[in-house]
C-alpha cells in the first residue's frame, strides 16, 4: 500500500513514526473517513473543512488542509482504487516533540498522514438491507464531540460493548437524550418527521447527516433538530444509524425492543435511495 506521511508517497511499511509524537502519546490530533465511490470522494471538501474547523479549536499551527484532497485523488490512483469503493483516512497530529502537555514550539511540523484501502464490507450491506440492532449506553465522552479528535477510547469501549452484546452500534444517552453512535449519527422518525439530535458540541456533525438532512429539504420530508428523549423512543415508527461507512443503515431493534414494525421502514428506504442517487450523481 503506498501511503502519504509529511508531504511524501511511500510504502506504508516504510512509514516510522516518532515515538514523542504527540498523537501517539497524548492522542493530541484529528482524522478524517472519506468515502470514494468508484474512483470519485463524496462530499471532500465538507470533511476537509470539518478538520480545518478542528484544527482551529485545537489550535494546531496549519489550519487549511486544503491540499489533503488532491492528496486524497492521487492515493486512490497510486493504489488502484479508482474503479472499486474505498475509503481514505486521514489524520493529523501536532507533531512530535519531548512529552509535555502544553503546546511545542511553534517550529515543530505538524504529522499528516494518510492512507487508501478498498472498501468491501458483506456485513455492513447487510445490516444496510436488513436492519441492525443497537444498544444505548451513558456517554462517557468530553464535551468536545463535534472535533472529529484520534482520542476515541470511549468510543472503542462502547462499541465493544456493543460487539459482546451482539449488536452493531452503541447509541450515546447524555441527560436522556439519544445523541449519536460510537462511529455514526442517529436519527428516529416521529410521525413521519425525520428528528435527530442538534449540532452541538455533543455530537460530530456528520457529513452523512449534512448529505441526508439536504435530501429531506429537497424530497420536501419534515425535519426536526431536536434531543431525541429515552422516555419517547418507543414511539419512533423508523430510526436509523448514519455515517461515511454505514451510510444509511436502518435501526430495527434498540435494546431489545423492535423499531416500528421491526423491519426497514418506507421513510428509511426512500432515503436511501436517494442517497444511493446523490452517490451516482
Ligand atoms: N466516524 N459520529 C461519530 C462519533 C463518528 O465517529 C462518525 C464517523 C460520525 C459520522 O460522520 P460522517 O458522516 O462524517 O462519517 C458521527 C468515522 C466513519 C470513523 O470513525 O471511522
Amino acid at each position: 500500500m503506498i501511503a502519504y506521511f509529511n508531504g511524501t508517497f511511500l510504502p506504508k511499511s516504510d512509514i516510522a513514526i516518532s515515538p514523542d509524537d504527540r498523537g501517539f502519546l497524548l492522542a493530541d490530533g484529528l482524522y478524517e473517513v472519506i468515502r470514494s465511490y468508484q474512483g470519485n470522494l463524496f462530499m471532500p471538501e465538507e470533511h476537509i473543512e470539518r478538520l480545518n474547523y478542528g484544527a482551529r479549536h485545537l489550535r494546531l499551527e496549519t489550519t487549511d488542509f486544503t491540499y489533503l484532497v488532491e492528496v486524497a485523488k492521487e492515493l486512490l490512483k497510486k493504489n488502484g482504487l479508482q474503479q472499486q469503493d474505498a475509503t481514505v483516512y486521514l489524520q493529523v497530529t501536532r507533531g512530535a516533540s519531548k512529552r509535555s502537555h502544553c503546546f511545542p514550539d511553534k517550529d515543530t511540523p505538524l504529522t499528516v498522514y494518510a492512507t487508501a484501502s478498498a472498501f468491501n464490507n458483506p456485513v455492513i450491506q447487510k445490516g444496510m438491507e436488513e436492519g441492525v440492532d443497537v444498544i444505548t449506553l451513558a456517554d462517557q465522552r468530553w464535551a468536545r464531540c463535534d472535533l472529529k479528535t484520534v482520542a476515541l477510547t470511549a468510543n472503542v469501549l462502547a462499541n465493544q460493548q456493543a460487539h459482546e452484546a451482539g449488536v452493531s452500534e452503541a447509541i450515546f444517552i447524555r441527560d436522556g437524550a439519544l445523541l449519536e453512535g460510537t462511529h455514526s449519527n442517529f436519527m428516529c422518525v416521529f410521525d413521519d418527521v425525520v428528528v435527530t439530535a442538534p449540532a452541538t458540541n455533543y455530537i460530530l456533525n456528520g457529513i452523512t447527516r449534512q448529505a441526508i438532512l439536504a435530501i429531506c429539504k429537497e424530497l420536501g420530508i419534515s425535519v426536526e433538530q431536536r434531543p431525541i428523549f429515552t422516555t419517547e423512543i418507543e414511539k419512533a415508527t423508523e430510526a436509523m444509524v448514519i455515517g461515511t461507512t454505514l451510510e444509511i443503515t436502518p435501526v430495527v431493534k434498540i435494546d431489545e425492543i423492535a423499531v416500528g414494525s421491526g423491519s426497514p421502514g418506507p421513510i428509511t428506504t426512500t432515503l436511501q435511495k436517494a442517497f444511493q442517487t446523490k452517490i451516482a450523481g
